[in-house]
């Protein structure tokens, strides 16, 4: 696929997403979430790149453990996205985050050497260039400084996984291509390698996605980014069909009413040398 029609996807469809996300996946991501922090070892006073930053998730937990001397820079490319973690930066009064919209593979102005940590946390399965986004991740961050990156795991041990296929049906296109491809074997590890990253280490996370209702399942596998913008162009019959769908695909992992859906992540960190 085109990788500047893969951008504009990512970039309007994540704007469509900006005001569900946190309802249906800020407790499903925690667990890599919380892991990539681990792995990032933050320290008071430090200076935090969060690429991809999406809401915030992972901004301002890096925020809280950089504490006021320290400084988060939240970069995303949904426009959407970058306004809400601006607005809660101000609600929060957490003078010691910005923002700037950014695709992850060209870091404009982010002066080289200019970070003591870059995280990643699940944006680098939607970047179409990832060997120039993790070449970025590198550039800004200062020599010794460490890079977290969190991705989806394999495509077989992700249940919800034929979102994919169930969408692109019905826009004759990819929705999203690589989508499990850093998520398979050792693929994110050998990438970070590839940029150049030393002592990489990985591990894989398998979780459980949590649903009380099929609605609630469906809802929240088609407000993701990449197939939010095709889902929102849909008209009332094809939305009815896709859910059916989706919700058919997943009728293996059903408890009662509510759905364990199983899922795997893949974490990874890196230092600049
Ligand atoms: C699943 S969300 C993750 C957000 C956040 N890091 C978190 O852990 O909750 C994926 C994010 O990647 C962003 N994204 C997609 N493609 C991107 C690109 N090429 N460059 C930068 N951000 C991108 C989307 O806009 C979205 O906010």
């Amino acid at each position: 696929m085109d990788p500047a029609l893969q951008r504009r996807i990512q970039r309007y469809g994540w704007d469509r997403a900006a005001d569900t996300y946190e309802h249906s996946w800020a407790e499903q991501l925690k667990p890599a979430q919380r892991r990539l922090l681990q792995m990032a070892a933050i320290k008071p006073g430090e200076r935090v790149i969060d690429i991809a930053c999406g809401t915030g998730l992972v901004t301002f937990a890096a925020a809280d453990l950089v504490m006021t001397s320290g400084q988060v820079l939240a970069t995303d490319i949904s426009e959407r996205m970058i306004e809400h973690v601006a607005d809660q930066a101000a609600a929060r009064g957490a003078a010691h985050v910005s923002t700037r919209r950014l695709g992850a593979e060209k870091l404009d102005e982010v002066p080289d050497e200019s970070y003591d940590v870059a995280l990643c946390a699940l944006g680098l399965m939607y970047v179409p260039d990832v060997p120039s986004a993790l070449a970025e991740m590198r550039r800004v961050l200062r020599p010794g400084g460490r890079a977290a990156a969190a991705v989806w795991g394999a495509r077989a041990r992700c249940g919800w996984a034929d979102i994919f296929p169930i969408v692109e049906s019905r826009v004759k296109s990819d929705v999203c291509p690589m989508f499990f491809q850093l998520g398979t074997g050792p693929s994110l590890q050998l990438a970070l390698e590839a940029a150049g990253f030393q002592n990489v280490a990985s591990e894989r996370l398998t979780t459980t996605l949590h649903y009380d209702t099929a609605d609630e399942a469906a809802d929240a596998a088609f407000a993701g980014g990449p197939v939010a913008m095709a889902y929102s162009r849909f008209d009332e019959d094809t939305r009815r069909s896709a859910r059916a769908d989706y919700i058919a695909s997943i009728a293996p992992y059903r408890i009662g009413h509510g759905y364990a859906i199983p899922g795997e992540f893949v974490v990874a960190r890196g230092e600049r040398g």
